[in-house]
């Protein structure tokens, strides 16, 4: 087994905060193993915690409508949240959750080694960027960690606005040239090439 999934297996039986209590499934994330984009929303919602599988709701509905314009396959890149159990209510996660959980998401980014960190939503933008608000943010390409991170609106957000989903369908055409730029950076960490994305 891989230690992608190896982790996939820890994550699904983990009891390190209340959140696991009132889980259905956790949901770890999904994509290939290596990749050049990995996309970070916040928590599951009740679609996603019955499955177990991240945006299989309406925000990921529009997730994937915003990855088919900038001519991305989904299979491509890799998803997953800042928090894998899906909060009661679909409430904010609190900051003892997100800690609980951020050993998970820091081995995720290690193993899969991306080049470019998408965040979708604050709480997946506060952990990359602090203090910095997402309209400020947005679709502004920045250094973290040897990697780049591209802050985007959370798709959830723009399903009741349409002033946002106007910027989330603007932002993510600039992905593919984000991803190149951060590919002639020269090579990764990680020894083993990426799923590169390929347009469609
Ligand atoms: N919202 C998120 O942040 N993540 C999901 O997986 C689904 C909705």
């Amino acid at each position: 087994m891989s230690a992608l999934s190896e982790l996939a297996k820890q994550i699904s039986v983990c009891t390190d905060c209340p959140l696991s209590r009132g889980r259905t499934k956790a949901v770890p994330g999904e994509g290939p193993e290596h990749v050049d984009a990995l996309f970070i929303g916040e928590a599951p919602g009740y679609h996603e915690d019955q499955q177990g599988r991240p945006f299989v709701g309406p925000a990921g509905k529009l997730l994937d409508e915003l990855l088919g314009q900038a001519g991305i396959r989904r299979t491509d890149v890799f998803i997953t949240n800042v928090v894998k159990c899906r909060p009661p209510n679909n409430r904010d996660p609190l900051p003892a959750e997100i800690e609980a959980c951020s050993k998970y998401l820091d081995q995720q980014i290690e193993l899969l080694a991306p080049r470019v960190i998408i965040t979708l939503g604050r709480y997946s933008l506060a952990k990359f960027v602090p203090n910095e608000t997402i309209s400020k943010a947005h679709a502004k390409p920045r250094a973290w960690n040897g990697r780049m991170v591209f802050p985007m609106y959370h798709p959830a957000a723009a399903l009741h606005n349409e002033g946002l989903r106007k910027y989330l369908f603007e932002d993510i055409k600039r992905l593919p040239e984000v991803v190149e730029a951060a590919r002639k950076q020269g090579p990764q960490e990680s020894g083993q090439g990426p799923k590169q994305l390929s347009l469609l």
